[in-house]
C-alpha cells in the first residue's frame, strides 16, 4: 500500500519505517528540513534501539523515502496518517489541535482521489468530526474517510509495540476504510494482535482513558510506597504480591519518580480539560495530577534529608535524566524539575546518561555531564539513580567511588538491600 505519514517524530518515524518494513510503499514527511536531511544522510534523529539498522535497511531498498514535500508526498499516497504533535496548550491543559488542523488544510489541497486519513496522534474526542468538517469544505465526502488509529508504542520499546502490538484499534464507520486498514495491519493481526473496530470517537477515547489508567497505576504505587516509608515494609513485596493477580498485573505497579515522558502528563491533563468541557469530573486523574505533581518535590525533600539540610556544595551525581530507560525523550522527566531547584541550592551536579549531555542542563550553574558512569560518580556524597538503564544495574560503588561516606539513593529500586547492606554501602530506594 501506498502511505504517508505526516511528522516523522517518534510516531511517524517507527510507525513509518515498520509498516515498510512490513512492504509497504512509505513517504515520511516533516516540516524540519534539518531533520528529513539527516535522515536521507542515515543520520537518526531519535534514540531508540533497532531503529538506525531498520531505517537503513528499508531507505536503501527504496521502500521508505524522507521528504519535505507534503503536497507531492499525500497525491503519491491512498494513506495518510498524521504523525505530529499534540502538545497541552499554553494556557490551559486543554491538547493544542493546531499542528493537526494546519495538516488537515494542506491534506485538502491535495485530494484527487479517494484516500484514507488517519490520526495517529492523540487527539481529544470529536478531533476527527472537527478534520472532516475542514476537509469537506473543499472536497467531497466521497473521496476521503477520516479514521482514528490511536498508537500505543512506548518509547523505548517501540518497535517491538508496533511490530507485537495487543490490539489495533481503528475508529471508524466506514467499511470501505476498515476493509483497507484490516489489510494494512492483518501481518500484525496474524501474530496474534487483536483487531478493535470501533466508532471514531470510542477510538480516540480509548488512548486517552489507557494513558490515564496507566498513569493512575503508577502514582497509586507511589503513593502506596509513601506508607511503606513510614510502616518498615518493602514496596518491592506490595507491587509482586498485588502484580501476580491477573486482574491487576505487575507493570506499570513499580514505585519510582513522577511519571513523566511525551504522553501521560498531557494526556491526564487533557482528558480532564475534555470532560471539563462536557461536565464531567474525572476526580480520579485529577487527584492523579495533582499527585504525580507532588512527587518530584517528595523526593527532593528525600535528597534534603539523605543530605542532612546541607545541599551548598554538596555534590550530586545523577544517573540517567531522561523520563525512563532506552530513549532520549526529556519531555516532562522529573529530572528537569530536581536538578534545577538542587543547582539554585548551591549543589554541585554531575550527570551521565547513555544518551548524552542534555541541552536542557547547558546552562545551569555547576551542572556538568560526565561522559562515564565512573567518571560521574568517583567524588560524590550522594549518588541518585534515576533512570533504569542496564548500565546502571551492576555498578561496582565500592571500587569507584572515593569518598567514603557516599550515598546511593535508589529512584527505581535496582539494588538489593540486602546485598548494599552487606556492601556496607549507604543506600536507600524508594517505598522502603
Ligand atoms: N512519543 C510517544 O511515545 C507516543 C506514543 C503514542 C502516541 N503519541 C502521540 O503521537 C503524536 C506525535 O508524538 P511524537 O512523540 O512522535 O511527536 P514528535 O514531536 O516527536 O514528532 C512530531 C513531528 O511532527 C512534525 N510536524 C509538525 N507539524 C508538521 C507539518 N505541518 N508537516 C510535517 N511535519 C510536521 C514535527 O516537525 C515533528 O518532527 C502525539 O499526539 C503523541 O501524543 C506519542
Amino acid at each position: 500500500m501506498k502511505i504517508c505519514m505526516i511528522g516523522t517524530g517518534y510516531v511517524g518515524l517507527v510507525s513509518g519505517v515498520c509498516f515498510s518494513d512490513l512492504g509497504n510503499d512509505v513517504i515520511c514527511v516533516d516540516r524540519d528540513l534539518k531533520k528529513v536531511d539527516n535522515l536521507k544522510k542515515g543520520i537518526i534523529p531519535i534514540y531508540e534501539p533497532g531503529l538506525d539498522e531498520l531505517v537503513l535497511k528499508n531507505y536503501k531498498n527504496k521502500s521508505l523515502k524522507f521528504s519535505t514535500n507534503l503536497k507531492d508526498s499525500i497525491l503519491k499516497s491512498d494513506i495518510i496518517f498524521i504523525c505530529v504533535g499534540t502538545p497541552t496548550k499554553k494556557n490551559g491543559n486543554g491538547a493544542d489541535l493546531s499542528q493537526i488542523f494546519n495538516v488537515a488544510k494542506e491534506i485538502r489541497a491535495s485530494i484527487t482521489k479517494f484516500k484514507i486519513i488517519i490520526t495517529k496522534s492523540t487527539v481529544p474526542v470529536t478531533t476527527g468530526d472537527e478534520i472532516e468538517k475542514i476537509i469537506s469544505q473543499k472536497v467531497p465526502k466521497k473521496l476521503f474517510s477520516v479514521v482514528s488509529n490511536p498508537e500505543f508504542l512506548r518509547e523505548g520499546e517501540a518497535i517491538r509495540d508496533f511490530t507485537y502490538p495487543d490490539r489495533v484499534v481503528i475508529g471508524t464507520n466506514d467499511k470501505r476504510a476498515n476493509k483497507i486498514l484490516k489489510n494494512l495491519y492483518s501481518p500484525l493481526i496474524s501474530k496474534g494482535a487483536k483487531y478493535v473496530n470501533t466508532s471514531r470517537r470510542a477510538a480516540e477515547l480509548i488512548k486517552y482513558a489507557s494513558n490515564a489508567f496507566l498513569a493512575t497505576k503508577i502514582t497509586f504505587i507511589n503513593e502506596l510506597a509513601n506508607l511503606c516509608e513510614k510502616i518498615n515494609v518493602n514496596i518491592e513485596d506490595i507491587s509482586i504480591g498485588m502484580g501476580l493477580d491477573k486482574r491487576i498485573g505487575g507493570r506499570f505497579l513499580r514505585a519510582g519518580p513522577a511519571y513523566g515522558g511525551s504522553c501521560f502528563p498531557k494526556d491526564t491533563k487533557a482528558i480532564v480539560s475534555t470532560a471539563d468541557k462536557y461536565q464531567t469530573d474525572l476526580s480520579v486523574i485529577k487527584s492523579v495530577i495533582k499527585s504525580n505533581e507532588n512527587r518530584s518535590t517528595l523526593l527532593l525533600k528525600r535528597i534534603f534529608d539523605l543530605l542532612k539540610g546541607k545541599i551548598k556544595n554538596k555534590k550530586i551525581c545523577f544517573l540517567g535524566v531522561t523520563f525512563k530507560a532506552n530513549t532520549d525523550d526529556m519531555r516532562d522527566s522529573s529530572s528537569l524539575s530536581m536538578i534545577p531547584t538542587l543547582s539554585k541550592k548551591g549543589a554541585m551536579v554531575n550527570y551521565f546518561d547513555p544518551t548524552g549531555e542534555k541541552e536542557e542542563f547547558k546552562n545551569l550553574k555547576n551542572v556538568n555531564f560526565s561522559k562515564d558512569i565512573n567518571n560521574a560518580i568517583r567524588d560524590m556524597d550522594l549518588i541518585v539513580i534515576h533512570t533504569e538503564w542496564n548500565d546502571f544495574k551492576s555498578i561496582n560503588f565500592k571500587k569507584n567511588v572515593n569518598n567514603k561516606k557516599f550515598i546511593v539513593f535508589d529512584m527505581r529500586n535496582i539494588y538489593s538491600i540486602t546485598k548494599m547492606r552487606e556492601l556496607k554501602i549507604k543506600y536507600f530506594g524508594v517505598g522502603h
